[in-house]
């Protein structure tokens, strides 16, 4: 593209060229703002800003479309299996049957996990938040899997990803399992990927685990639906620390704990969180639409909003249809899901939520789903990042075969100046 951008500072002007990505949206490229002119961009929480090119995820925000490698998320949540999907992320085309069955089994091989990091789980105790222990344990990894990648072997980076594959659900399995006090189990290699989690997540010691194909539909397509979303906060996360060229397993880890906030993945559970006590207050969704709008008060409608989303996140219309069917196949009669369409219902006809164009997010409706498969409130998160693993991996991996400089922005200082020091016992 040859179009450029002038820039008039100080009576002088500077031309900077656009670039466009393969889906049409263009940006200014500033790679030598400071060198040509002195000055440094500010663009708090990266509202304005691109930081790199990508050939992962695309999602087009005014419009309300996701696509993972330039297929849609309607198809792929429709169509695929999970692992078919991670593999599309991480190596950029769906794999073949034989592909796949390779890929699967090279997972399977990598389930184990050393005993030992059993006893780092141990040391935590029982009340402590699941995303906390799944950190640590990803981060243990590290320890436990001490080579670092040779990024330039096809070898060694596809074992590493191999070893995350298995591994990371064993660790959330285990999480779950210590919430509710059940023995730390393993993974079974003639499930499939989906199945096999369900399977470490619920099978107990004193029954038979019996595969339940409608929550493992539900789940792979929630996992399907999570699995990458381009440059969001805990992916940034996973690149900026990547970009040290720290391993693969510490920069994940530090993707998992960016996951945690509230305003980002930890949002699942505040969703649910919010319903319940909406229920528990007499079911006034009123009352907390107006505590959303008072600016006075910090509450805010959990499951709405979104950086990018300005439209209906298409993920929150797939989950939406899906939550009326998993409950109505289990039978269950959840009065929370009828509080959450009410209150969806009110905020697209109110013009505080119109005019700022808050939608319902991935995180709305994921909750009612994940409480009608069993799955504890505290867990909501780490199944967030269960279904991220795959995005993170892909974006991960590309930064580092892009050879990408390390993550280090600027700032605008606005602190004291040329203070004199004095000696302690003169202040
Ligand atoms: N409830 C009430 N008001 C809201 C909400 C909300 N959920 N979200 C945004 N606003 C208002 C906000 O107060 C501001 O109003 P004003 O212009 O009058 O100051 C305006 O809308 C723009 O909000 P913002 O905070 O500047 O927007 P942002 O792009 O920085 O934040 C967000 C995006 C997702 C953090 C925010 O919408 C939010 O806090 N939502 C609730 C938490 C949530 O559901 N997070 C999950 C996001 S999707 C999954 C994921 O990425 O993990």
């Amino acid at each position: 593209m040859d179009k450029k951008v002038q820039l008039i500072y100080d009576n002088n002007t500077y031309e900077f060229p656009l670039v466009e990505g393969t889906e049409k949206e263009t940006g200014i490229d500033i790679k030598t703002l400071r060198a040509q002119t002195g000055l440094v961009t500010l663009d708090p929480g990266f509202k304005n800003s691109g930081s790199c090119q990508s050939e992962v995820t695309f999602l087009n925000g005014e419009k309300g479309e996701l696509k993972y490698r330039g297929y849609s998320i309607e198809d792929l949540a429709d169509g695929a299996d999970f692992l078919e999907v991670a593999y599309l992320l991480i190596f950029g085309e769906l794999p073949t049957q034989a592909q796949l069955e390779k890929f699967q089994s090279d997972i399977h091989k990598e389930s184990l996990v050393d005993e030992d990091l059993k006893l780092i789980l141990k040391s935590f105790p029982r009340s402590a938040h699941p995303m906390g222990a799944l950190a640590s344990l990803t981060s243990a990894l590290t320890a436990f899997n001490p080579e670092s990648v040779d990024i330039d072997s096809d070898q060694d980076m596809y074992e590493a990803i191999v070893t995350i594959m298995a591994k990371f659900p064993v660790l959330c399995a285990w999480t779950h399992r210590k919430v509710k006090g059940l023995p730390l189990n393993y993974s079974n290699s003639s499930l499939g990927y989906v199945d096999n989690i369900a399977q470490m997540m619920f099978r107990r010691p004193t029954e038979n685990y019996v595969s339940n194909d409608i929550v493992n539909r539900a789940l792979n397509k929630l996992l399907i639906l999570h699995a990458d979303h381009e440059q969001n906060c805990s992916t940034s996360t996973v690149r900026i620390v990547g970009s040290s060229h720290a391993g693969l397993f510490a920069s994940i880890s530090a993707g998992i704990s960016a996951l945690w906030g509230p305003l980002h993945g930890g949002a699942n559970q505040a969703v649910l969180e919010m319903l319940e006590a909406i229920n528990k207050d007499g079911g006034d969704t009123k009352k907390f639409m107006a505590k959303a709008k008072d600016k006075n008060d910090p509450f805010r409608l959990m499951g709405f909003g979104h950086r990018v989303y300005k439209n209906f996140d298409p993920r929150a219309r797939i989950i939406k249809k899906s939550a009326d069917e998993v409950l109505n196949e289990l039978g269950i009669n959840d009065p929370i899901l009828d509080i959450a369409k009410g209150l969806e219902q009110e905020a697209l006809n109110d013009p505080y939520f119109v005019d700022r164009k808050l939608y319902p997010n991935v995180d709305f409706y994921s909750g009612i789903i994940y409480r009608a498969l069993g799955i504890p409130t505290e867990m909501f998160t780490v199944m967030f990042a269960l279904g991220r693993l795959p995005g993170w991996i892909a974006q991960w991996r590309e930064m580092r075969k892009n050879n990408e400089p390390i993550g280090r922005p600027r700032q605008i200082y606005t602190g004291q100046v040329d203070k004199v020091f004095t000696d302690i016992s003169k202040r």
